[in-house]
């Protein structure tokens, strides 16, 4: 090795302390390693795979921050290893990372994600309203640049999974997984939520199936996200408003029924949603012990097209 990579002080090295184990136990290991000028942890870890522990475990993809594979606590924070650099953690100390610790260990970094993709298979999904003729004459769906930039945000999304690992309702309760869908999912539901052609209603799926009165908007989620998306102040409060909107309000109520807007209930829903395509009713089973509940998916085909005006442009794929 060049000597001019080696960083100074601590003597040119860094103690990586790493998880060794599986789902039976296991313990930290300590690797001694040369400092390397402009590496990010994950570097390090392939240092550490190819010069001393060739079966260390560790799952990742693209180290450039995109594929949300290589999710860690980096000395116990909720971190993605190929974006955290070494020379912003504190210099001269041990660098701990262990793997996130809401999931169950496969092996050393890696973790068993798949309590997330049960979760992501109980919303119901994207489901446009029918076009209107101008719309079909037009060739696409007309709606505001501002509801196609509101949802993009939560586009962005990597499914790291960081902010599901960070939050404490599941965190250190996973009896609370069977009826808590996590920041993630209240992410995606109000992506779809505020979607303006969807015309399903997720509000008492969030409220009574997937636990979103259990979030105290302790915001955790947010800061340990590595998209920058505002989970909390723009996902999860506009849905908790919504879904104390659907029960509570009484305007909101009167003006569903003038306009004809109320929701249908779960069992309608499941009396008129088509057997597959995109606006079919979730099966009642249990998966990995989390029900999957009859969906709300209140198909609106007939739902009353809003005042649109400015774009033309084809519904974006959700
Ligand atoms: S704000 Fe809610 S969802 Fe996010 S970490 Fe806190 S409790 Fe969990
Ligand atoms: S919302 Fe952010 S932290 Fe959560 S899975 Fe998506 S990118 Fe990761
Ligand atoms: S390797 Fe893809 S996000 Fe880190």
């Amino acid at each position: 090795m060049a000597e001019e990579d080696v960083q100074p002080g601590a003597g040119g090295e860094i103690t990586m302390r790493l998880w060794r184990g599986d789902e039976t136990g296991g313990e930290f290991a300590d690797y001694v390693m040369p400092a390397v000028e402009g590496e990010v942890v994950l570097d390090v870890i392939h240092r550490v795979q190819a010069t001393q522990a060739p079966d260390l475990a560790c799952r990742w993809n693209c180290k450039a921050g995109k594929c949300g594979s290589c999710s860690a606590e980096i000395n116990g924070r909720p971190s993605l290893m190929c974006m955290t650099r070494m020379d912003t953690l504190p210099p001269g100390e041990t660098v701990t990372v262990a793997p996130m610790r809401t999931f169950p260990i496969l092996r050393d970094l890696v973790t068993d994600v798949s309590y997330n993709y049960e979760v992501a298979k109980r919303i119901p999904p994207f489901n446009p309203r029918a076009k209107t003729e101008d719309e079909v004459e037009a060739g696409g769906y007309r709606m505001q640049q501002i509801d196609v930039e509101r949802s993009q945000e939560f586009r962005k999304c990597i499914e790291c999974f960081l902010c599901q690992d960070v939050c404490h309702v599941i965190r250190d309760h996973e009896e609370n997984k069977t009826s808590f869908a996590g920041p993630r999912f209240f992410a995606r539901s109000a992506e779809l939520e505020m979607h303006p052609l969807d015309v399903n209603d997720r509000r008492q799926l969030l409220q009574e199936d997937q636990g979103l009165g259990k979030c105290n908007i302790t915001k955790c989620c947010t800061e340990v996200c590595p998209e920058h998306i505002k989970i909390t102040d723009n996902a999860i409060i506009p849905l908790k408003e919504r879904a104390v909107d659907a029960k509570y309000d009484p305007i909101a109520w009167l003006g569903r029924k003038i306009l004809n807007r109320s929701k249908r209930t779960p069992a309608e829903a499941a009396a008129t949603s088509p057997a597959s395509g995109p606006a079919a009713v979730q099966p009642d089973v249990e998966v990995h012990g989390i029900p999957v509940p009859v969906g709300i998916t209140a198909k609106r085909a007939d739902a009353p097209a809003p005042d649109m005006t400015d774009t033309t442009e084809d519904a974006p794929a959700v």
